[in-house]
């Protein structure tokens, strides 16, 4: 199948310069279109935080990626690094590329609240 979505040694960190705190370290995976997925752990292992990086909005919340890719394949068949994009690109690129359904799904899923 065609891959969707390749993230490779990808590493995020909390904080600032000598001071970032890793989080996440080497994460390397990829999913083709159609596939399903599931990153299981325990609680605080950095599942989130993967998902988030992955749509950059760890950025608004002090995380920064610190190294790896996520080559992502747009409609059009072309691939994008995520990792590197910068916000403007990255708030065109969420919503029509890739989105997310967040923890919660009463409330995530429910098509009445927005
Ligand atoms: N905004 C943040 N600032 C600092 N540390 C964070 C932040 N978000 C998550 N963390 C830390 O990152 C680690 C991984 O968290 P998380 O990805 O939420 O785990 P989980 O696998 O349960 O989803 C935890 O130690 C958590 O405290
Ligand atoms: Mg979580």
């Amino acid at each position: 199948m065609t891959e969707l979505l390749s993230v490779q040694n990808l590493s995020v960190g909390f904080g600032r310069g000598k001071a970032i705190k890793p989080i996440v370290d080497g994460v390397t995976f990829t999913l083709d279109a159609g596939e399903t997925l599931a990153i299981v752990g325990e609680s605080g292992s950095g599942k989130s935080v993967t998902a988030l990086s992955i749509n950059r909005l760890i950025d608004y919340s002090g995380g920064r990626i610190t190294t790896g890719r996520i080559d992502l394949s747009l409609a059009d068949g072309k691939k994008l690094d995520l990792a590197t994009l910068d916000t403007g690109r990255m708030e065109r690129i969420r919503g029509s590329e890739i989105g997310m359904i967040f923890q919660e799904p009463m409330t995530s899923l429910n098509p009445v609240l927005t």
